[in-house]
Parts: structure tokens; C-alpha cells; sequence
């Protein structure tokens, strides 16, 4: 049977996502938009230092975005095993989307990462480390990432806007606590 849950009980409008959960869903949502932000500024910039450095923070806050969407899933796979209760809303609907956002959330900086190494290039994290090429340089690769990762980036955000309208709808329509759920709880 589905667990469905979106109903408008009292008990879905008490049930909250966790502390750790919600932290991971704005930190990540945040560095989406900067990411995104990032690559289309060093878009409109011309060559030089100060396109270089917007081109770091992107990179470096694309790895933050694929690294925490993994460490979500791998959190929210641990607490399911665990037994822990699931969020508030649970469709099928809602698990398709979110399957979707995840995958995203990791194929687009997988593919920059992966267009970066095959251009024969390491990754400067915040200029603090560097990621070491860990594939062999490969023009023809790295020309076709280039557009996938760019058409996939627009795909994504396309994709989060719509994420966030079913989010308001879910609050302005049917007020069923799902958009509550997730927000940090205000003392
Ligand atoms: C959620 C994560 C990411 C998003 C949404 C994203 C999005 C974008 C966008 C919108 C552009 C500009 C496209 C254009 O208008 O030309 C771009 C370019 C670029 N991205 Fe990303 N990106 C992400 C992660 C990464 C990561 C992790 C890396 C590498 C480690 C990376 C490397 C690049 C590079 C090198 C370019 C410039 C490509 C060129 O030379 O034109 N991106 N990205
Ligand atoms: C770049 C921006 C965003 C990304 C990448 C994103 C991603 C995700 C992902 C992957 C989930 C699945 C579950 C989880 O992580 O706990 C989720 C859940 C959720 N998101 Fe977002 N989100 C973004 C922005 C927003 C915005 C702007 C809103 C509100 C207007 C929102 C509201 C929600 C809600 C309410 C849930 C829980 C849905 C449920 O319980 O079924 N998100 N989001």
C-alpha cells in the first residue's frame, strides 16, 4: 500500500522533516542559485582574473551542491532503514520529482566536473584544494559535456521552479503543512 500522507490531518500539519534534512534542503537550494548565478555572470564577463574567480565559486559551489545532494539521500537511506518516520508527504507523485531533482541535483555537476577533467584541467576547490584530473584529456568529450552540462543546468532550474510552485500550491491551496514541514520551526 502507498503511504500517502498529504491529507490535510492534524497530524500532517505536525510532522516536520528533520533539523538535519531541512538544513540540507535550503544549503543545498542556496548553493544552486549561486552556482547557477555564477555560471551565467562568468558568462557575460570577459576573459581575465575576475572571470576566472567567478568560474572558482562556481565549481566549487557546484561540487558543495553534488556533495550535498549525496549526503542527503545517503541520510535519508539511513533513517528509512532505521525505521524513522517519513516526511509528510509521500506520493508517488512527489517521489518521482524528487527522484528527478536528485538525479539532477548530481548529473550536472558530475558532467561540468567531467568537462573540466577531460579538457585536461584539475578543479580548485575555493582555491583551498585541488581536485586532481582524474580522467584522461579528451577534447571531443569535454566540447560535448560542455553543452549536455549546460542544457541539463537549464533543465534543472526549470525543473526546481516548478518544484517550488507545487511547494506554494501545496501551501496556498491545499494547506496541507508539506511547505511547513520543511521550514526551519520559528521559536
Ligand atoms: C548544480 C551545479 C551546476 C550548475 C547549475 C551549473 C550551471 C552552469 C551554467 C548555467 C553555465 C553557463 C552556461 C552558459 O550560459 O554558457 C555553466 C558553465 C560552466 N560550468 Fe557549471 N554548473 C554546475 C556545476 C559545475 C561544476 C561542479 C563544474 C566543475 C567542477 C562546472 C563547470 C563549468 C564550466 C567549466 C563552465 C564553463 C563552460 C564554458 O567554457 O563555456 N559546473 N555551468
Ligand atoms: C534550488 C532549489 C531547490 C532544490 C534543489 C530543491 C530540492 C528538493 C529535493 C531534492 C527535495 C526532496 C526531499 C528532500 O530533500 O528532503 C525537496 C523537497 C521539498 N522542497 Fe525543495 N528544492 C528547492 C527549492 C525549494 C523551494 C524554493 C521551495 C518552497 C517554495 C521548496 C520546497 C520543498 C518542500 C516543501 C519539500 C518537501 C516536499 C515533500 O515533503 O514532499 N524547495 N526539495
Amino acid at each position: 500500500m502507498t503511504t500517502h500522507l498529504i491529507q490535510p490531518t492534524s497530524e500532517a500539519s505536525t510532522r516536520r522533516h528533520d533539523g538535519l534534512s531541512i538544513a540540507l534542503h535550503w544549503s543545498v537550494a542556496l548553493a544552486v542559485v549561486l552556482t547557477y548565478g555564477f555560471g551565467l555572470l562568468r558568462e557575460g564577463l570577459s576573459r581575465g582574473p575576475s572571470r576566472d574567480f567567478v568560474l572558482l565559486l562556481h565549481m566549487s559551489f557546484g561540487i558543495l551542491v553534488m556533495a550535498g545532494a549525496v549526503f542527503r539521500i545517503a541520510w535519508h537511506a539511513g533513517r528509512s532503514s532505521l525505521g524513522a518516520r517519513q516526511p509528510v508527504s509521500a506520493t508517488w507523485a512527489a517521489k518521482l520529482a524528487h527522484l528527478a531533482l536528485y538525479a539532477g541535483l548530481i548529473a550536472v555537476p558530475l558532467a561540468g566536473l567531467v568537462m573540466v577533467w577531460t579538457k585536461g584541467q584539475a578543479v580548485p576547490f575555493f582555491g583551498l584544494v585541488d581536485m586532481p584530473q582524474l580522467l584522461p584529456t579528451n577534447r571531443i568529450a569535454s566540447k560535448v559535456l560542455e553543452e549536455v552540462h549546460e542544457l541539463m543546468a537549464h533543465g534543472l532550474v526549470a525543473f526546481v521552479g516548478l518544484h517550488a510552485a507545487a511547494a506554494l500550491y501545496h501551501h496556498y491551496v491545499l494547506k496541507d503543512g508539506v511547505l511547513a514541514a520543511m521550514l526551519p520551526r520559528v521559536r
